[in-house]
């Protein structure tokens, strides 16, 4: 019999500390299933404390998913344990993970307190969170840079104190695989109490090692391994989960274990997560990648075609490549559109909601032959963002043709007040971003602008992402629809809505 690996998803958590990629609460609870689909053991669905709509967003989650244990971050204060507990009241199965900085550079320069005060605040930490679940978590942070025998001390008293996982964080993607193989046998040989807790590692991707120190910590005895869908996560990210999944899954000769994911929900996943997120995945990326299963050379295409295995290690269909089933056409009815939904884990809030995504599901299936999954992700999106709509597009006409300039002419609604605006521009797109800050005048700066196909074929929907800075503030914001100008438009007027209702909540009006 095989070990059971652990996975446990922080895309909702550390995932959404990339810059620019945070999610509206229903983002999440639409990510949050699809994980649970694919039979993720743990989903981090936020950090409770650190605002209200992380708090809101952690309780969503867990009132949604039933499979999936969830899980919330706190550090070792017993203000964030209690949101935390709070916020997970109405999970089947809640863990809380709390942590608190163990390198010497940590502790001295950030948070000031002695080596001794961290294992006390760990020990309280641990304790406080077992009033709330008896699956508590604890990471030292910075353990890649700790020191071992402080670890040690550390892990053995948060394993007394009643923690059922220690996490083992490279927070700054510092080591080196055989390195940090080590680090987690040694932990294991040394601490007297070893045996009562999983050991799991958390493992970010500086100098691109995350995977291959994930993989080397299992094959060292860790038996939960933390990661995030496309590998998103703080600066370089986490460790990918479907590496991750696909490598021990693969390699069943060579590793001690295997995960229960069922891959055919990996490709899905990985694009409901760039879609929601607006980070696309580079087309040479393992497994997810657009190219990860494409043969390009004579001699590979002619391997393939007599014999697969010459190639290829995996199956393109076994994660989910291809699986995007067909939905309907420009006859179907409202019943077979909702139970589509249903099973793509999408519920949307009411009947009326219901009926105005179908009317738009009619509208783009009269413009748009065959429509995908990924289809009806991206319209989801669309109306969820514009329920939130601040600025709204009402309507746009864009010119360009060879030997003239390209011309822009829009009409945005605020708050029952329509205002338009024209300009010329490089091309239709610039002038139609030139044409909304002529009536906005909003001072954002543009950091990206991308556009990817969202299915294959000419009449594919094109789901634009777009994004703005201001203030320090990053926001993301998405479009999609079968003209790229009209989505360029709704992602640019998403991303400043998604900024006015940052600085609402910063400063709301009274
Ligand atoms: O990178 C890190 O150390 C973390 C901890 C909170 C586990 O994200
Ligand atoms: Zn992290």
């Amino acid at each position: 019999m095989k070990d059971h690996l652990i996975i446990f998803d922080t895309t909702l958590r550390d995932g959404e500390q990339s810059p620019g990629a945070s999610m509206t609460r229903e983002e999440k609870v639409r990510i949050a299933r699809q994980l649970e689909r694919m039979r993720v053991d743990v989903i981090e669905a936020g950090f409770p404390a650190a605002s209200n709509g992380d708090f809101e967003a952690v309780k969503a989650v867990a009132a949604a998913v039933k499979g999936s244990t969830i899980c919330g971050l706190a550090r070792a204060i017993e203000g964030d344990i209690r949101r935390a507990g709070e916020a997970l009241q109405g999970a089947n199965s809640a863990r809380i993970h709390t942590f608190i900085a163990t390198s010497p550079i940590h502790m001295e320069k950030k948070l000031r307190m002695s080596p001794d005060q961290v294992v006390e605040q760990a020990v309280k930490a641990v304790k406080w969170a077992r009033q709330y679940t008896n699956d508590v978590e604890f990471s030292p942070e910075d353990a890649g840079r700790s020191d071992i025998t402080f670890l040690c001390r550390v892990l053995e008293a948060v394993i007394d104190a009643g923690a059922g996982t220690v996490n083992i964080p490279d927070t700054v993607g510092y080591t080196m695989p055989q390195q940090f193989g080590e680090l987690i046998r040694t932990l294991r040989e040394r601490i007297p109490n070893s045996d009562k807790v999983v050991f799991s590692v958390h493992c970010h991707n500086d100098l691109g090692l995350a995977v291959a120190n994930s993989l080397s910590a299992v094959m060292n005895g860790a038996r939960q391994v933390e990661c995030t869908v496309n590998g998103l996560g703080e600066r370089a990210g986490n460790a990918s989960l479907e590496e991750i999944v696909m490598a021990v899954r693969t390699r069943q000769d060579f590793f001690p274990c295997d995960t229960r994911i069922d891959a055919v929900h990996i490709v899905p996943a990985s694009k409901l997560v760039s879609g929601i997120t607006g980070f696309p995945v580079q087309p040479n990326k393992a497994i997810v990648g657009a190219n990860a299963f494409a043969h390009e050379s004579g001699i590979h295409q002619d391997g393939v075609l007599k014999h697969r295995e010459t190639y290829e290690i995996m199956r393109a269909e076994d994660v989910g490549w291809g699986a995007n089933k067909l939905l309907l056409g420009k006859h179907s009815g409202r019943n077979a559109f909702r139970s589509r939904l249903a099973e793509l884990g999408i519920e949307l809030e009411s009947e009326e909601i219901l009926n105005a995504t179908f009317m738009r599901f009619k509208e783009l299936a009269d413009k748009k032959h065959d429509i995908f999954d990924e289809d009806l992700h991206a319209l989801v999106s669309d109306d969820a963002a514009a329920l939130q709509e601040h600025y709204k597009l009402l309507s746009l006409t864009a010119h360009s043709e060879t030997g003239e300039t390209p011309h822009a002419s829009i009409v945005i609604g605020e708050e029952g007040r329509e205002s338009r605006a024209e300009s010329d521009g490089s091309g239709p797109v610039d002038a139609t971003f030139r044409a909304i800050e002529k009536i906005l005048n909003s001072g954002v700066e543009l950091q990206l602008y991308s556009v990817n196909a969202i299915t294959s074929g000419t009449d594919s929907q094109g789901e634009v992402t777009v994004r703005l800075q201001k203030s320090g503030r990053i926001v993301n914001g998405n479009g999609a629809d079968t003209d790229i100008v009209v989505a360029s438009a709704k992602a640019y007027l998403s991303a400043l809505n998604k900024l006015h209702s940052k600085l609402e909540r910063a400063h709301p009006q009274v």
